[in-house]
């Protein structure tokens, strides 16, 4: 499978934009029209009246050590969902093209797909929310560029199986889309391991969850070089601000914090299973290996509303037919689980 032959001709050929600092990066600046006096907050935290790196040396640098893998298979992107955009952009066709979304999944796949005027063929995860590869693979056709897989799935919580999405990235010569958002969570490792064996995958991992960092919008893909140099060809200029590179810089050697966080709500995960699971208007409560919990229950809706009147926000999934009776619930801390728990059992 030769990769240039999946990109959009448009993209192939497409001349960057080339910014100031991708020429220069030392020497007197008077070539990117910025602030030479410094900034409105002064001039000293990270020399804010200067664009970022666009080529996002340190912090690949940084990543690339943390996941021992190579720094020419990393980009950054302002959240995952940027780079979601992205590899549309890059691979799809607008009214042309079409994806595969095996369903339920994260809804920001179709919804991007909608901007970007590309057809979504949604097919079904099978009963355990799991891969049905041989359905999925019907939908399958000459137009199709990508397919989406989510795991651990959000909002379901468990693991694809990964025999499957071997079996898929095998058979598919399009880009196969592993969203990873949720995988630190998880005792199984990431696909990164097997990427070397799959041109055509690309992973997106995140630091909104695990590593607590939602406010500063950060998320990096993996994948071969050659689709690595066409994300940084379509990118804007300066999409990761300083203030976001400096603080993960500072993080990613505070992995212990991270494992702190990461095993206090694995423990709080576990509680609320168990706790849930006590309530007679509990149907089911599915296996995660997320930071969230997939519930079924009788009355799905009243307890919704129940919860919302207290001021307790969890998440309806309106967009899925099999999941009109479930809540989707993020594991809070100790204190918010207390409450929760405690507001449920005030249900009537
Ligand atoms: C599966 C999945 N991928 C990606 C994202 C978005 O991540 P980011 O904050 O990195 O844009 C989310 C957010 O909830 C998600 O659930």
């Amino acid at each position: 499978m030769e990769l240039k032959n999946l990109v959009r001709k448009n993209i192939l050929n497409l001349t960057p934009y080339t910014s100031a600092r991708d020429i220069y990066q030392d020497g007197i600046f008077l070539d990117a029209n910025e602030n030479s006096f410094g900034s409105v907050i002064g001039s000293e935290l990270y020399e804010l009246n200067r664009y970022p790196d666009p080529n996002q040396k340190q912090l690949r640098k940084a990543l690339s050590e943390y996941l021992k893998i190579d720094l020419a298979k990393i980009f950054f992107g302002v959240g995952s969902d940027e780079i979601i955009d992205l590899v549309i952009r890059i691979f799809c066709e607008p009214g042309k093209s079409n994806v595969v979304i095996p369903q339920p999944t994260y809804g920001m796949y179709k919804v991007l797909c909608d901007i970007n005027d590309i057809n979504v063929k949604s097919c079904k995860l099978d009963l355990n929310f799991d891969l049905d590869v041989e359905a999925m693979l019907k939908y399958v056709d000459s137009e199709t560029k990508i397919i989406f897989l989510c795991s651990p799935n959000n909002p379901t919580g468990n693991l694809l199986s990964r025999e499957k999405i071997k079996l898929i990235a095998k058979s598919f010569t399009g880009i196969i889309f592993i969203d990873e958002a949720y995988i630190e969570f998880s005792e199984v490792n990431s696909f990164v391991k097997e990427l070397d064996n799959y041109k055509n995958v690309i992973i997106s991992r995140t630091f909104s969850k695990a590593w607590g960092l939602a406010g500063i919008r950060i998320g990096y893909c993996l994948a071969d070089e050659f689709i690595i140099d066409i994300l940084f060809k379509v990118k804007a200029p300066y999409t990761i601000n300083k203030l976001t590179e400096n603080l993960v810089l500072q993080t990613i050697n505070n992995q212990t914090e991270k494992e702190n966080l990461v095993s206090k709500i694995i423990s709080e995960r576990n509680r609320l299973i168990i706790e849930l699971s006590l309530f007679d208007f509990v149907i089911t409560v599915h296996q995660t290996e997320a930071n969230f919990i997939l519930t079924k229950m009788k009355n799905a809706i009243d307890v919704f509303n129940h919860l919302n009147r207290k001021g307790i926000r969890v998440r309806m999934i309106k967009d899925d037919d099999r999941l009109k009776d479930y809540l989707r619930i993020t594991v809070g801390n100790k204190i918010e689980n207390d409450l929760l728990i405690k507001t449920l059992k005030e249900f009537k």
